[in-house]
């Protein structure tokens, strides 16, 4: 069966991705295509419709990114959104020009028309503006459909041609509306169905997987978090016992992690795993080790190592199964689509060996990828179990590691975890781990002076980890942490709470 399309022609606006988030969310597959590949991609793969994203330059800089005139001529409705409808507007004949004022932040819209676009949106809503150049001249059949007190087009239409252009970012949260308006270009103008879910997918790709992988040796390197979970019990469901899944455990996870993967994978998918037990290895490698980067390039460089080493004990491995998933994709500037390729040497496998890259994730979002995971009836705490960075507690660990240190941070953690899951608030904190900021200070216990450490508490809110805000969480809950660590975990006499956002800090400390 064919799946409906919609091309996102990406010319380099902040927003891109989330265009494609938005649309993938109401049910319409859609691929973020760069610029110059807008037009072929639209010959070949006739998409339902297209949209325009935006992007940092103005339509007159000399190499500002374009799209050929014909992309309006193949009869597939386009929508441009800020910089896409300004190119728009220039390629058809309108003018842009650069205000005096700039429109920035949230503005008063008003829709003046029944456009399809805007049905059931008529009147005034509030969007998000974030623009310096504007459209000062319709291209000849074009009206405008929506003002605002600045903004002569926020948006405009040839609606028999069906090509619509706006001015603000229906894309973001602040645009009221904003997936209104979405799902009528989808739903109304694009006239999609709606084929894309989840249940689709799998249904798709698993006689895929079966037919590339069938007598084939697929090794895969197992962290236990969410992407290469989910691509493993997806392709262990196509192929069993051909999987074969390697867990590097670099001792650096949290309390009984190591145990709780295993114990999954194997007990309860009876999957083909091999754990290693590396940390003591991983340790020795980081002995007097502070410096936060030299610590990442260590646990990388070990962990092929490791990974390397256990692949050559398997022999011959045809398949090599990651988690790669599409904003690497994007972000890698290789665009397309194929599930499967052909690859030499990558990191972790025996040199020389020729052998396919099985990347079952590498059409999906995060977000997809979790509810791909529900389809496959994947536990809910792995399936939305929260970000753990690949270098694990030394991130979280200041200064040297030691396994004296980390006893603390997993223990003062697993207190933190605890506390997080009875009150609920799992699924409402992005992110909430312990750490060992390398201070100790003076404390007094019972008639004792003590000189312990300190532990930290970072707790955030955040949608992408590009930003984040401190969670606001209740104090007498921080009061029933702080109080449980200092008095379960030895050597501990204060706990702090940060209280930074991201930026200007990390979410990490490290
Ligand atoms: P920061 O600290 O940069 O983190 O705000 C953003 C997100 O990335 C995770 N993170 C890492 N993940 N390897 C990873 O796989 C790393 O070296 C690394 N450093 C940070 C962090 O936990 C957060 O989710």
């Amino acid at each position: 069966m064919e799946r409906e399309l919609i091309i996102v022609v990406d010319f380099g606006g902040q927003y891109n991705q989330l265009i494609a988030r938005r649309v993938r969310d109401l049910n319409v597959y859609c691929e973020v295509v760069p610029f110059d590949k807008a037009l072929e991609r639209a010959k070949k793969d006739k998409p339902k419709g297209i949209i325009f994203t935006g992007g940092p330059a103005s339509v007159y800089a000399a190499c500002a990114p374009s799209v050929e005139k014909e992309i309006f001529e193949l009869g597939i409705p386009v929508l441009g959104i800020c910089y896409g409808a300004q190119l728009m507007a220039h390629l058809l004949g309108g003018k842009v020009k650069s205000p005096d004022f700039k429109e920035y932040g949230k503005i008063e819209y008003d829709v003046k028309c029944g456009s399809k676009l805007f049905q059931g949106i008529e009147g005034k809503n509030i969007c998000w503006m974030s623009h310096r150049d504007y459209i000062s001249q319709l291209p000849a059949g074009f009206e405008i459909t929506a003002t605002t007190q600045m903004c002569p087009v926020a948006a405009m239409e040839m609606a028999d041609k069906n090509i619509y252009g706006l001015q603000f970012h229906p894309e973001v949260t602040h645009t009221q509306r904003g997936n209104d308006i979405l799902r009528n270009f989808l739903y109304g103008i694009c006239k999609v169905k709606g084929d894309w879910t989840m249940g689709s997918y799998l249904a798709e790709q698993l006689p895929l997987i079966k037919k590339t992988a069938a007598g084939k040796k697929v090794l895969c390197g197992l962290s236990g978090g969410v992407d290469s979970s989910v691509a493993a019990v997806m392709v262990h469901r196509a192929i069993g016992d051909n999987l074969i899944c390697v867990f590097v455990d670099h001792g650096l996870l949290r309390k009984n992690e190591g145990d709780e993967v295993e114990k999954f994978f194997k007990d309860a998918y009876k999957m083909n795993f091999i754990r290693v037990n590396a940390g003591p290895r991983f340790l020795k490698k980081l002995a007097g080790v502070s410096d936060p980067e030299q610590k990442r390039k260590i646990i990388g460089a070990e962990f092929i190592a490791v990974f390397d080493e256990e692949a050559q004990k398997l022999g011959q491995v045809d398949c090599l199964l990651q988690g790669t998933i599409y904003p690497d994709v994007i972000e890698s500037g290789s665009g397309h689509s194929a599930v499967i390729k052909s690859h030499h040497n990558v990191g972790g496998l025996p040199k020389d060996i020729k052998f396919q890259l099985l990347e079952p994730l590498r059409l999906l979002f995060k977000d997809e990828v979790r509810r791909l995971g529900e389809e496959l009836e994947i536990p809910r705490e792995l399936v939305w179990r929260q970000p753990f960075p690949g270098p694990g507690l030394a991130v979280r660990c200041l200064g040297e590691i030691t396994e004296d240190k980390l006893k603390i941070i997993r223990e003062s953690d697993a207190i933190l975890r605890q506390e997080i899951a009875k009150h609920k608030l799992e699924y409402t904190i992005w992110q909430y781990f312990t750490f060992l900021p390398n201070i100790r200070s003076v404390g007094v216990m019972g008639d004792e002076r003590t000189y312990f450490h300190t532990v930290g508490i970072r707790a955030v809110t955040s949608s992408d980890a590009m930003t984040a805000d401190w969670a606001r969480i209740p104090y007498e809950i921080l009061e029933k942490i702080s109080s449980r660590i200092v008095s379960e975990v030895e050597s501990v006499n204060r706990v702090i709470y940060d209280i930074t956002s991201k930026p200007p800090a990390t979410i990490e400390w490290e």
